[in-house]
């Protein structure tokens, strides 16, 4: 046990797959899992251990944000020996070219900062994906004729975003989408030896301002979760 995660030694798998939402955790566990069963609790980030396809794979909620996901990555790695974590999850779109349910493959993630800015100080650290797990999924989007863009994100602080000028910078720069956490997460997966990929759906779009409704949520994030699924055993 650690101070965050209540399962027992052996009770995690070598792959989790990470959703910020820890119903969304139980969702992809009775959905996509044989033989399931919850293995933590602790403040309700609800996590679970099954099989897919008879491979032994871990579903653990990450909660909203960089802080937060930084906490059960280290704990993940550190005391469980997680050795690959799949972020899925929910982005902004931020191109013309990025529509309402595609899919962002995550090859980078800027940010302003993260937890791990206090470690890397002045370094300006590029995460990113690991190269196995991006190509993985890639090739699993292509044959599921899923419309996915692979490129570099950005990993923000607040949800609620005041600054225009900064959106337009990323914009400017290319980046395709906006989360809360894959910056992080690639920056402690390379810390500590592990894989790490985000595989995003498009939930809303910042230019447009159109946003799925609860039931195209789940149609699409389907696809995504067989991309990360698979690309983690590919
Ligand atoms: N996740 C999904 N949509 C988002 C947005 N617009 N900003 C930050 N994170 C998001």
């Amino acid at each position: 046990m650690t101070i965050h995660i209540g399962a027992k030694p052996g009770e995690i798998a070598d792959t989790v797959l990470m959703p910020g939402d820890p119903m969304r955790a139980k969702w992809v566990a009775e959905t996509f899992l044989e033989d399931a069963r919850q293995v933590n609790e602790v403040r309700g980030m609800l996590g679970f251990t099954g099989t897919w396809h008879g491979h032994r794979v871990s579903v653990q909620g990450s909660g909203m944000g960089m802080a937060s996901l930084s906490i059960y990555a280290n704990e993940l790695i550190r005391d469980y020996d997680a050795t690959t974590l799949i972020r899925i999850g929910s982005c902004g779109g931020m191109q013309p070219h990025v529509a309402l349910r595609d899919v962002v493959l995550a090859a980078t993630a800027s940010s302003i900062s993260t937890p791990s800015s206090t470690i890397l100080r002045e370094v300006n650290y590029a995460p990113c994906a690991d190269f196995g797990l991006l190509r993985d999924a890639a090739a699993r989007a292509d044959a599921m004729d899923v419309p996915t863009h692979v490129g570099g994100i950005y990993s923000s602080d607040t949800f609620y975003d005041e600054r225009p000028d900064l959106n337009a910078e990323m914009v400017r720069h290319g980046i395709l989408a906006v989360e809360m956490e894959a910056a992080e997460l690639y920056t402690v997966a390379a810390r500590h030896g592990a894989r790490a990929l985000a595989v995003l759906t498009v939930s809303d779009h910042l230019e447009t301002g159109e946003a799925l409704s609860s039931a195209d949520r789940e149609r699409s994030f389907s696809d995504m979760i067989e991309i990360a699924l698979s690309a983690a055993f590919g």
